[in-house]
């Protein structure tokens, strides 16, 4: 009887998988212009979308020239390659021909490499359903999650498995243990279906940019990772004015001289109290840094200067050298008219004030909110998430 259903599940999934995939080689849909405003100036295909991308967006190597040291330490940060295209991966690479055993279910995953891509089927079945691998989310300091996206719908699927750096090897995706028990012959035999407005959550976090609603999303649509342009807006024209020396008159686009605005722009995607999901545990809440920072004495009482930039350089990979925060800690708890620590004012701040706080096995976050009394009442993620969501009805869920 199991294998029935499987066998059900493969032929849907395979008449839907083959539109999945052909619709990727269609001509890119045209919407009727005209009387809409909004169709006018949004592009309607991928080709126009990418010309005005490149119009616009000069790309990291284009910075390398003039700004050597911001370019090396990008390329060293999880922040150049926090997407990248499943076909040509390392991943890829390491998994043709190979299986993976849902240690949840009764599914047994197979991998091939063909020259279209990365494709994922089920064990047992026949045909062999062949799912379409587009991207990998995460540069892997942590783990890699892979994603597609159907260029039709929009909607997408996150895979059930990812790649773990503490183990070495495929897992269960995070927070999948909610599909264990999953519909057949559904998107969910592979992972989580997720519709337009989570794909976009999703790859809006992880890339620099993605097209407006126009355009079908496929792999060239997307400019992938966080590069220099997320942060700092498209930078072609100041490219071009600073080969003329006229670098100055492309003014910064971002404003980062105050410490909140600051946070608030880190916070875009690594969230504060007015993005992070509604239903967040205090441990889960020790992966939003801004969110910490925010609530932190150190902040409010230092007359909000401090950021981000006191303890990290936004462009590179996160020192793991204790040494860096004890000082970065020291320049307002060392001096004459600061407060210093009553127990142990040489030691490992770190170690005793930001400690690791486990998310998910083998997954560990620095949490951000220094504080003294980790047992507060006030430290209740439901209560202060709760309000702040009653307070500005707009914020997102
Ligand atoms: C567009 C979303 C986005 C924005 C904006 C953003 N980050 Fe990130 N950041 C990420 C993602 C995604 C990762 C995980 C990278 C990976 O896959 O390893 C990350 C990772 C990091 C890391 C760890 C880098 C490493 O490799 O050790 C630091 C530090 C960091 N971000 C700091 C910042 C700071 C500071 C800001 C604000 C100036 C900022 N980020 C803005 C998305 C963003
Ligand atoms: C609100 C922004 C946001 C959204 C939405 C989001 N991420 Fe992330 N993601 C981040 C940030 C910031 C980090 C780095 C810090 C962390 O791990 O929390 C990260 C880290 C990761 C990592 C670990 C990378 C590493 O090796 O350190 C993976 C994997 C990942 N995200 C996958 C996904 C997938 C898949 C989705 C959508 C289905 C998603 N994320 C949605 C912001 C986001
Ligand atoms: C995660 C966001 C982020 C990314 C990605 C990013 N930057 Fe920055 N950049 C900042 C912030 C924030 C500052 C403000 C100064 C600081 O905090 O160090 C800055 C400052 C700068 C400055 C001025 C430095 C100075 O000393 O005045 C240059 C130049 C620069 N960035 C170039 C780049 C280039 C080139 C890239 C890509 C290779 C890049 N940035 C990627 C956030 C980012
Ligand atoms: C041909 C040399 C050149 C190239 C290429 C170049 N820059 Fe610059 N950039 C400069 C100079 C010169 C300044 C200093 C301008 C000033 O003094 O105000 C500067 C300043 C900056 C600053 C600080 C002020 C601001 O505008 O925000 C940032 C950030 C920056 N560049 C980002 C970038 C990024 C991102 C790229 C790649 C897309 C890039 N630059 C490519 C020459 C260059
Ligand atoms: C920008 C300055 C600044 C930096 C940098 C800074 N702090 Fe603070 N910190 C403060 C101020 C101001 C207070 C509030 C002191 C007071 O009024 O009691 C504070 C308070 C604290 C407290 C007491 C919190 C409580 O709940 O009572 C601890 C613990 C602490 N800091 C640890 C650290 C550690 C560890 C670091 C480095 C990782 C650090 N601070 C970095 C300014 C700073
Ligand atoms: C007072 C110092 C301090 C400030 C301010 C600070 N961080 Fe951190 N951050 C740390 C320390 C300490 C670690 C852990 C380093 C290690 O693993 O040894 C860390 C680690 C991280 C990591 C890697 C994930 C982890 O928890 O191991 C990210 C991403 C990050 N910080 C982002 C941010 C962002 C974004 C901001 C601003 C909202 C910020 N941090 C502000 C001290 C700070
Ligand atoms: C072994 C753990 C440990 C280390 C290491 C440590 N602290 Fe503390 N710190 C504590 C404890 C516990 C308290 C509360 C002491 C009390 O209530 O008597 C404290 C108190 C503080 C306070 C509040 C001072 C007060 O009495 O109100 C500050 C600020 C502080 N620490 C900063 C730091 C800094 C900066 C460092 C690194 C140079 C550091 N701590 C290293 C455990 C530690």
């Amino acid at each position: 009887m199991p294998r029935m259903l499987t066998i059900i599940t493969v032929i849907v999934l395979a008449a839907s998988l083959g539109l999945f995939l052909l619709s990727q080689q269609k001509e890119p849909f045209n919407v009727e212009g005209g009387e809409d405003q909004l169709a006018q100036t949004q592009p309607q295909s991928v080709v126009e979308w990418r010309k005005l991308i490149d119009s616009r967006f000069a790309g990291d190597q284009a910075c390398a020239e003039c700004h050597q040291s911001e370019f090396d330490a990008h390329q060293r940060s999880g922040h150049s390659r926090t997407a990248t295209p499943a076909d040509h991966s390392e991943l890829a690479r390491a998994l043709d021909g190979q299986n993976y055993t849902d240690p949840n279910r009764d599914t047994v995953y197979q991998f091939e490499r063909k020259p279209n891509g990365l494709l994922v089927g089920i064990e047992g079945t026949d045909p062999e359903p062949v799912f379409p691998v587009q991207w990998l989310i995460g540069s892997g300091t942590h783990a890699q999650t892979p994603v597609s996206i159907d260029p039709t719908s929009r909607n997408g699927v996150e895979f059930r498995w990812s790649w773990f750096a503490s183990t070495q090897e495929l897992g269960l995706t995070p927070d999948h243990e909610r599909f264990d028990t999953f519909r057949p012959a559904s998107l969910e035999c592979f992972g989580r279906p997720m519709d337009a407005q989570q794909v976009l959550a999703c790859v809006n976090c992880h890339m620099t940019a993605v097209p407006p609603p126009t355009v079908v999303p496929t792999q060239e649509a997307f400019l992938p990772n966080v590069g220099c342009e997320r942060c700092h807006g498209p930078r072609k024209d100041h490219v071009e004015l600073a080969k003329q020396g006229r670098a100055s008159e492309a003014k910064p686009l971002l404003e980062w001289s105050h410490a909140e605005t600051y946070l608030r722009q880190c916070a875009q995607c690594h969230r504060d109290e007015t993005n992070a999901p509604t239903d967040s545990t205090p441990a889960s809440l020790a992966r939003f840094q801004p969110y910490g920072i925010l609530k932190s004495k150190c902040y409010l009482n230092s007359g909000k200067k401090l950021s981000c930039a006191n303890c990290h350089d936004p462009h590179d990979v996160t020192s793991r050298d204790p040494e860096h925060y004890v000082q970065a800690c020291n320049a307002c708890h060392a001096g004459p008219k600061q407060v210093a620590c009553s127990l142990n004012p040489d030691g490992d701040c770190v170690d005793c004030h930001m400690p690791t706080v486990e998310w998910h096995p083998g997954i560990s976050f620095h949490d951000h909110w220094i504080r003294l009394d980790r047992t507060d009442p006030k430290d209740d993620a439901r209560a202060v998430l709760d309000a702040v969501h009653k307070s500005s009805p707009e914020a997102s869920p």
